[in-house]
């Protein structure tokens, strides 16, 4: 399987490609970053400190899509949903993780999986995929005796918050508790609030240094408390998370999956 990347250049961008290089099953044949990024032409070998690959940066996304069988996309909203909409002219599969999409750039997305097959992850690691499970377990199991807050801390370079993950895991406690995250969101707290509001579910982000990244749901009731927390050491385990559903992909109907569609405990 021909593949490509969006947003090679970035953090996570960099690791994929270490680990696309010699896959056995996939073959890297473009990587895509900024019309101003400053490694345009560069070699993606260089880039990781290795030898030349006879890979160059690109900004022509259209490019990346003509030549390869799937893409994997890390980058920003903005080139996600130009990825999304060449994804559906095209009929080529996207696996997207980048985060901080607004609603009228989830919508291009939605669209695209009309037509091609959409895997969308805010998270792509086994463990933060179960306790995103275990959210939706929990949060139908304990009633609004129990008040959700979600923690997330991540490296100091994080563009958007929440993070994916965070507002995944509150989206996901709100529908299993059947109800409208946007009106029962709180995420900014400052002076005299008040009593927590009943049902509210609350997300607190902090953000520092380059260490790893953390994800924390509390259900607190007045007599116990119940916490599950994710811990990602490093972006490797994301980035095998990212190629299994590449893999996955080969031959999926259009639609909009998510990991834990790869994982097997879907809807
Ligand atoms: N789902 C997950 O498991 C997961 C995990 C970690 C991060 N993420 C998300 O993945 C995204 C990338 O994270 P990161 O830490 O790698 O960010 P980053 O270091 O800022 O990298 C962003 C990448 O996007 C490229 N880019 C920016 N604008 C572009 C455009 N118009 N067209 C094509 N490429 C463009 C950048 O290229 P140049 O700067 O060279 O132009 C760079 O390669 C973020 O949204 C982050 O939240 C998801």
């Amino acid at each position: 399987m021909k593949i490509a990347v969006c947003g090679a250049t970035g953090r996570i961008g960099r690791v994929l490609i270490k680990h696309l290089l010699h896959h056995p099953q996939l073959k890297l044949v473009g990587c895509g970053a900024s019309p101003g990024s400053k490694e345009l032409g560069a070699d993606i070998g260089r880039l990781i400190g290795i030898e030349d690959a006879g890979i160059s940066i690109c900004a022509d996304l259209g490019a990346l899509f003509e030549r390869s069988d799937i893409v994997i996309d890390f980058s920003t909203p903005e080139a996600t949903t130009a990825c999304a909409d060449l994804a559906r002219t095209r009929g080529v599969p996207l696996v997207t993780g980048t985060s901080g999409l607004d609603g009228k750039q989830q919508e291009i997305v939605r669209r695209a999986a009309e037509r091609v097959a959409v895997l969308q992850s805010p998270n792509f690691s086994l463990g933060a995929n179960l306790v995103l499970a275990a959210t939706t377990l929990l949060a139908s199991a304990l009633d609004d005796d129990y008040d959700i807050e979600v923690l997330c801390k991540t490296h100091r370079n994080k563009a958007d918050a929440p993070s994916g993950t965070a507002f995944a895991l509150a989206q996901s406690a709100a529908r299993a508790r059947k109800v409208d995250l946007q009106q029962n969101l709180e995420q900014f707290r400052h002076g005299r609030v008040g009593p927590r509001p009943r049902g509210a579910i609350g997300i607190a982000t902090m953000r520092g240094g380059g260490g790893p990244s953390e994800h924390l749901v509390l259900f607190a009731g007045l007599h116990d408390e119940v916490q599950i927390k994710h811990t990602l050491y490093s972006p490797d385990l994301l980035i095998q998370g990212a190629i299994r559903a590449a893999l996955w992909m080969n031959g999926r109907d259009p639609g909009l999956y998510s990991m834990l569609d790869v994982l097997g405990f879907g809807n």
